[in-house]
């Protein structure tokens, strides 16, 4: 018997302004209370007026939030208030917000019109990330935060302890981090579906640090020359030793959901050796290795990290025509405070 059940449509809106894992998985909760996502985006303008101008400008918001797995239509401009028009107008059954409340200026809850009306669902906000946290480790990170030879999960306390701004998101345990990954929340996040036999695998690694448009853009392209993406993961040390100064600013358990939430992607590996062995290539049976447009920076010994692909001749060079760059992000970052 076919379903004759009429789909159910769920909206959520938000500024998705720096996107991170806390904004996938509201998303992700809220499509699971029914069947088809709509997300209402606002613009520029309207952020500004009601809570200071965003960092990412609204083309590059929009294109991230379209880039999250669970979301299948992006509403360009909606408004600061959910009105019942625009549920209506995009035959939206009720709205679906993190358990928090926003305001205009003027101190009115965004939402009180959808509560009014029955047509407003909470879910939880994911605790330890926030976009207030994330901006918070960009500027006051010490450069000495991760140390040279620290193993994979140590943090330095000291700076940690003046690291974030969101009181909820701190944990004593994780130090910079009050993100605590569980393996139930990997679950939820991954896409549950191995390669098949005939699938072209592709193969990427890197650092993947505060996931970006430029990020998006190239895994978009890497998709294209396969049918099922592999994203290795370097660890902290090995981010730190070739990005330096503070980097990653996110941990790799962080870095792993951001990543996992992108629709291209189908796999990722938790730690990727730095140099793509002939091991990593046969166990995965991949048959193309790709980079973007960002320097190679040699392994500790000096060797070339895709020496065995290229020797194997299975490696691309991808131009996906988006230059950001985590550094990027920062010096905007840096640029806006000193505006205010
Ligand atoms: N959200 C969440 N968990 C977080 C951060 C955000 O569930 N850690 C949810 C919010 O509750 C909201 C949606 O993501 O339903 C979009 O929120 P948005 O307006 O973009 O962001 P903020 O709530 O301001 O979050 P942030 O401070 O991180 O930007
Ligand atoms: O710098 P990071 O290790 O995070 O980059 C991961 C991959 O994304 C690399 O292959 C890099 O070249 C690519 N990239 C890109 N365009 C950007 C940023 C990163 O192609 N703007």
């Amino acid at each position: 018997m076919t379903d004759k059940r009429k789909p159910v449509r769920v909206w959520c809106d938000g500024c998705y302004d720096m996107v991170h894992f806390g904004h996938a998985n509201s998303l992700r909760q809220a499509k699971a209370l029914g069947d088809y996502l709509v997300v209402g985006v606002h613009t520029d303008e309207e952020i500004t007026k009601h809570k200071g101008p965003p960092v990412f400008t609204e083309q590059e918001r929009y294109k991230m939030v379209r880039g999250i797995k669970w979301v299948d239509q992006v509403v360009e401009g909606a408004p600061y208030v959910t009105t019942l028009e625009t549920l209506n107008k995009y035959d939206c059954d009720f709205c679906v917000h993190g358990d928090d409340i926003t305001m205009t200026a003027d101190g009115i809850d965004t939402y009180h019109l959808v509560k009014a009306a029955g047509r407003y669902k909470e879910v939880q906000r994911t605790a330890g990330v926030s976009t207030t946290d994330l901006v918070g480790r960009m500027l006051l990170m010490t450069r000495g935060h991760f140390k040279q030879g620290d193993s994979e999960y140590s943090i330095d306390r000291e700076p940690s302890a003046n690291m974030g701004q969101d009181r909820s998101a701190r944990s004593p345990w994780t130090g910079c981090s009050k993100f605590l990954p569980t393996t139930q929340k990997i679950i939820q996040f991954s896409d549950g579906k191995s390669a098949q036999p005939s699938d072209k695998i592709v193969y990427v690694a890197g650092a993947f640090d505060l996931f970006h448009v430029g990020h998006l853009d190239f895994l978009e392209v890497a998709k294209k020359e396969g049918d099922y993406l592999i994203v290795g993961l370097h660890t902290d040390p090995a981010v730190n030793r070739y990005k330096f100064g503070n980097h990653p600013i996110m941990n790799l358990h962080e870095r792993v959901l951001s990543v996992l939430a992108c629709k291209y992607v189908n796999e990722v590996v938790i730690g990727a050796p730095y140099e793509v062995t002939k091991d990593l290539m046969e166990h995965f049976n991949v048959s193309i290795v790709c980079h973007g447009q960002t320097s190679i920076m040699p392994c500790e010994n000096g060797a070339d990290p895709y020496a065995e692909p290229k020797r194997q001749n299975k490696f691309k060079l991808l131009n996906s025509g988006n230059d950001m760059t985590t550094e990027k992000i920062v010096e905007r970052i840096i640029l806006h405070r000193s505006q205010e």
